[in-house]
């Protein structure tokens, strides 16, 4: 498929990541407590999905909560649920009326029940729409995930459903949760952090990497524009010439 020219004439990822980081430290250099920069990400996700669909990406998956985000005071990961809940609430009609399906990977029945109902609700009223994706993390841990794949794939070949030998790149890509998305393209990561904490770690195998400095509450349509021509810009080679 015809890959198409972006705003600088360089290729436009088909699928692109982002790791959403810089939320506290954004609250941090307002004294504000950390719930505001998080709030104001939420502010951010709105823009940058938006800007994303105009921009011609098939597919914006969010890093929104790791599994290892449990971690934190339970205060913040009350918070943080809590705007899940009023993005979802706020979300789901404009996901409709613009064609957006949304997907959720991770271990999403960890939540709390209302949660998981409001979810698998978007999921559901959102699985016949054909023009982008959303893709958003919640309790997912890249580790865990290839860890259930091979699980699975082993207990299929135990049970004489597939030979160990015909296990290929293609099979495991589809026993993962991100199964039939378009390949992973390009991978951001805000804030400056130069790391990919648990995310998307078979999936970002020949994605283009890229760190920027500004803070998550801070990236918008025009960063991602920016993301979007240096990535037009990348030679890419798979491991070729
Ligand atoms: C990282 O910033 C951000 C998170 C752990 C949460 C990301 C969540 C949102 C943007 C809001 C919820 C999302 C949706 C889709 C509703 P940090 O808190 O680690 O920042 P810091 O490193 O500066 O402390």
């Amino acid at each position: 498929m015809p890959v198409p020219a972006g705003p600088e004439g360089g290729a436009v990822p088909r699928h692109v990541a982002i790791i959403m980081d810089g939320n506290g430290r954004w609250a941090k250099a307002r004294r504000l407590p950390r719930i505001a920069g998080h709030k104001q990400g939420v502010e951010a996700v709105r823009r940058v999905a938006t800007a994303a669909r105009e921009l011609g990406i098939e597919v914006l998956t969010l890093y929104a909560f790791s599994s290892e985000n449990w971690r934190r005071p339970e205060e913040e990961v009350r918070d943080l649920m809590g705007l899940l809940r009023f993005f979802l609430k706020n979300e789901l009609k404009d996901l409709i009326a613009e064609g957006v399906r949304l997907r959720v990977i991770g271990d999403y029945h960890a939540l709390s029940s209302d949660l998981v109902a409001m979810i698998d609700d978007a999921i559901a009223r959102t699985a016949g729409n054909g023009g982008s994706t959303l893709v958003i993390a919640l309790n997912y841990g890249a580790q865990a995930e290839i860890l259930a794949a091979a699980r699975r794939l082993a207990a299929a070949a135990k049970a004489g459903e597939i030979e160990p030998d015909a296990i290929d790149e293609a099979m495991f890509d589809d026993a993962l949760t991100t199964h039939g998305l378009p390949p992973l393209d390009l991978l951001i990561r805000t804030s400056g952090e130069q790391r990919l904490s648990n995310f998307l770690l078979w999936q970002a195998a020949y994605a283009e990497l890229l760190f920027v400095d500004t803070l998550w509450p801070d990236f918008d349509g025009t960063a991602l524009a920016a993301a979007v021509a240096q990535f037009g810009q990348r030679q890419r080679r798979f491991g070729g010439l």
